[in-house]
């Protein structure tokens, strides 16, 4: 079999379409690996026959998602990606039992949630957060996915050590049972997670997805990276159709660049960013264009260390949209009239780290402390910089300046160039971040 042949070009196209991973498009030695193995174990011998087979009635349906479990990437493991569940748990989780007090009612959706890992880390979270708040709430957790196997595993419950790899010892015991190798979720977690078979890539969705369900949050992480441009763009304004004002997107963090609606906010909290459906009043287009510099700020961000009516919340937006270009030539243009604003060059180390340009990052970091020995998220910042680059005794040193700066302030005090974190949660971050950089510090 040859992949010059139309029959093999053809059915590659027609998966592609069907499936949204063009992520197949340049990989045809993985994927003749998949159909070719399909192939043999049925005993056919070319493309053309296969394509009939897959077109036969019930046999050929059972036969795609054969194919399209073998197609499909399912790497997922328990509480992937520390920083954005720390962000949900501290900044997402609190403002939509806020906002939901009223009807009880919380709706979650992990969309691509392979094995089930992520809809049973937020069960898990939720159960263990926040029992105390969410007496009397109906909860609604939906995983879904394309693979059909991954859903039954899901369902099932069982992992092996490997997806455990994030969680501790005492989570484990506490929400897990061990059978042999693997580890099955307690019935409890089940209660409010259903699964769905879902084709993300498949237009309008259906069912509990469709528009208007007003889900709060919707996790759709390392998916996207499979699709193409124009389908993320689709992806992203259904999602946002589907969430409820005020409601929650969250991707994965090599996917930050594939949200580009304008009705979302665009929140960055420390090593995430997440987005938050505003009601299309609350957002006029306006609020993103480019702003003109150093003209005073439409809105002035009081809870920033601003010294001067300087455009930062100008600077933000660029930052936020992803430009680090023009937002680090805008930055330079600001300190240019206003050296010794400590928030503009917090700013501009978080755009040069965005830029990989980790040198001047800690250099316009240690400006801001200077110029404001109080300013918490520069210290943070510092601390994640100087961990990146293994220095951990000096990584160590900015979080413990960081918890105590927050000594003196109440837990729920938002912080300062935070994007909306609490002290509580800051302190909560920066004593895990102590842990590990003074742990490398010793074993070093
Ligand atoms: C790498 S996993 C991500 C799992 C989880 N979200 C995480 O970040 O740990 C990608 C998942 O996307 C699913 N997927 C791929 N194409 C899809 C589609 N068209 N519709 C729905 N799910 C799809 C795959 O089956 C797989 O389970």
């Amino acid at each position: 079999m040859r992949r010059e042949e139309p029959a093999y070009l053809l059915l590659k196209n027609q998966l592609i379409a069907l499936t949204g991973l063009v992520f197949y498009a340049d990989r045809d030695e993985l994927l003749t690996e998949v159909i070719d193995g399909r192939i043999a174990a049925l005993g056919l011998h070319d493309y053309s026959t296969y394509i009939k087979f897959l077109k036969g009635g019930e046999k050929g349906s059972a036969e795609l998602d054969r194919l399209i479990a073998r197609l499909t990437i399912g790497e997922t493991y328990f509480f992937r990606d520390h920083d954005q569940f720390s962000a949900i748990r501290n900044v997402i989780l609190p403002d939509i039992l806020k906002r939901r007090q009223a009807a009880k009612e919380l709706r979650i959706w992990s969309a691509g949630c392979a094995t089930g890992a992520e809809p049973y880390s937020l069960a898990i979270m939720l159960a263990r957060d926040f029992a105390d708040r969410l007496d009397g709430w109906q909860i609604c957790i939906y995983g879904s996915d394309l693979n059909r196997s991954y859903l039954a595993q899901a369902e099932e419950g069982k992992f092996r050590p490997w997806a455990l790899r994030s969680a501790s010892d005492e989570m484990k015991h506490e929400c897990f049972s061990k059978e042999g190798l693997h580890w099955t979720i307690h019935p409890r977690y089940k209660q409010w997670i259903s699964f769905h078979q879902l084709n993300l890539a498949a237009g309008e969705f259906a069912g509990p997805f469709s528009e208007g369900t007003d889900f709060d949050l919707i996790l759709c992480r390392n998916v996207m990276i499979y699709f193409a441009p124009e389908a993320n763009h689709k992806l992203v304004a259904q999602f946002q159709r589907s969430l409820a004002v005020g409601g929650w997107l969250v991707v994965g963090a090599s996917e930050y660049n594939l949200v580009h609606d304008t009705d979302f906010r665009t929140v960055n909290v420390p090593g995430a960013k997440l987005y938050q459906k505003l009601a299309q009043a609350a957002l006029p287009a306006a609020e993103y264009a480019i702003p003109p510099p150093l003209e005073a700020p439409a809105q002035p961000i009081t809870a920033l260390p601003v010294r001067a009516a300087s455009d930062i919340e100008g600077l933000r937006r660029l930052a936020d949209r992803g430009d680090w270009q023009s937002a680090a030539e805008y930055g330079h243009q600001l300190l240019t009239h206003e050296r010794l604003n400590p928030a503009i060059h917090f700013y501009q180390a978080l755009i040069f780290e965005n830029l990989g340009r980790a040198e001047e990052s800690e250099r316009s970091l240690r400006q801001a402390i200077y110029l404001d020995r109080t300013f918490v998220m520069a210290h943070y910042h510092l601390g994640l910089t100087l961990s990146r680059g293994q220095k951990s005794l000096a990584a160590s040193r900015s979080f413990k300046n960081v918890i105590k700066i927050l000594a003196d302030l109440s837990e729920d005090a938002t912080i300062a160039a935070g994007s909306g974190i609490s002290a509580g949660g800051l302190k909560e971050l920066a004593e895990m971040h102590l842990k590990d950089s003074s742990y490398q510090a010793v074993n070093r």
